[in-house]
């Protein structure tokens, strides 16, 4: 198969989670190419996750935000950028229910706002073929699975039920418009849950790690029998890679971890986990801890995603096990409190009060 070279690469939401994570697969990768990324550095953001790369000068960090036209325009003229990789998003869930208006305005108007700049941008150098814009969303945009249901696949049609995953269709749709409307080289991947280094602590196993290590009480909404597909972000990283280089333009690829859990059994894990590699903690055994809270509203039930087709069309499939990637992220958390800690600000305390009591 042959593969696109792309050189000039602009990563949106690079100081978040997955987009920090993907900065440091690509420059290990491609050691001496430069990325630039452009983030606002919301309360999810955070400018000491790539701290090292800004100053080896591989990365360079523009504060700003997706909104801004004049901004992400100057950006691809400037530094003469072949691809767009779109990670900058409000992702929480629960944030959603309580103030969907930041939602619709990054995802939704952001992400059209990045398309119409890159367009422009695109057909004012002759529309390059090998240019790239690849939009990374979630397996929410497809809804809620029974328990024997089948699992997502690309043509599973969207039902989004949280202004989040509302907000994420909304923007899948307009990435596949710009294909179809304009020929711009749009790609989207669609993605299960996502954990290891650098998750913020509002997500379910970091807030997990970091409750274990503060002895504070393990919240397990509902019933806790919700299950997601679990994936470590690096395997997320790759395949983002593998579809940015190899993959035909308009093209659309679910991906997953194929490690379906309860999250029950999940923070179940991951208490034992901390038990046999914490030295020190407040609370031993960690179980103890686990406390079962009011449910999120309109929780969906199952997410499961059918990989099959990034597996036969790309060759890419996951390769770290749900028992690795969980004890190389608990060990992460475990080492890292100097990440961590200060992310649990006034604002944190004040979101949490909002969200647990
Ligand atoms: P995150 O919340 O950790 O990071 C989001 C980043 O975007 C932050 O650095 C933030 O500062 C930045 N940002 C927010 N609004 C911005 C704006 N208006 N302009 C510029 N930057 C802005 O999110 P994440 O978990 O890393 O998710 C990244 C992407 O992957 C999102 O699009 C999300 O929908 C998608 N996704 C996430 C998961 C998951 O499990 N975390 C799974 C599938 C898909
Ligand atoms: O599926 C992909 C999505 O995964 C991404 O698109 C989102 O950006 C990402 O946040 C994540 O969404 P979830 O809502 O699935 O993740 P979260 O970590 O918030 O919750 C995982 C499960 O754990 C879910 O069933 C809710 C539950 N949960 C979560 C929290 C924060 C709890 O039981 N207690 C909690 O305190």
């Amino acid at each position: 198969m042959t593969e696109l070279s792309l050189k000039r690469l602009l990563v949106t939401g690079g100081s978040g989670f997955i987009g920090s994570n993907f900065v440091r697969h690509w420059a290990q990768q491609r050691p001496g190419e430069k990325i630039w990324v452009l983030d606002a550095l919301t309360y999810a953001g955070n400018a000491k996750t790539l701290a090292d790369l800004v100053e080896t000068g591989a990365v360079e960090l523009v504060k700003g935000d997706i909104c801004d036209r004049t901004l992400v325009t100057t950006l691809l003229q400037d530094h003469a950028i072949d691809a767009v990789v779109h990670f900058a998003a409000e992702s929480h869930v629960d944030r959603s229910i309580l103030g969907p208006e930041a939602f619709v305005q990054t995802n939704v108007v952001g992400t059209f706002t990045l398309l119409e700049a890159f367009r422009q941008y695109w057909q004012a150098q002759g529309q390059p073929s090998q240019f790239r814009f690849l939009h990374v969303s979630t397996d929410e945009v497809y809804g809620s699975l029974g328990p024997e249901d089948p699992a997502f696949s690309e043509t599973t049609p969207y039902a989004p039920n949280s202004p989040y995953s509302a907000s994420k269709a909304g923007s899948d749709h307009l990435a596949r418009a710009y294909f179809h409307t304009y020929g711009l080289p749009t790609l989207i991947t669609n993605c299960s849950n996502n954990y290891g280094p650098y998750h913020f602590p509002e997500k379910l196993i970091p807030l997990m790690c970091v409750n274990m290590l503060l002895g504070k009480p393990l919240p397990v909404y509902g019933d806790g029998q919700n299950i997601r597909d679990w994936l470590y972000v690096e395997d997320h990283c790759r395949a983002i890679d593998r579809v940015l280089h190899q993959a035909q333009p308009g093209e659309t690829y679910n991906i997953g971890g194929q490690a379906e859990v309860k999250n029950i059994d999940l923070v179940h894990t991951l208490c034992d986990l901390m038990d046999e590699l914490a030295e020190d903690l407040p609370v031993r055994p960690c179980r103890d801890l686990i406390t079962f809270v009011k449910d999120r509203p309109g929780h969906d039930r199952r997410y499961a995603m059918d990989i099959t087709k990034i597996q036969t069309q790309l060759g890419w499939s996951p390769s770290v096990t749900l028992e690795q990637g969980l004890r190389q992220t608990v060990q992460w958390y475990l080492t890292h409190r100097d990440w961590w800690m200060p992310l649990l600000s006034a604002e944190y305390q004040s979101y949490y009060r909002k969200i647990y009591g």
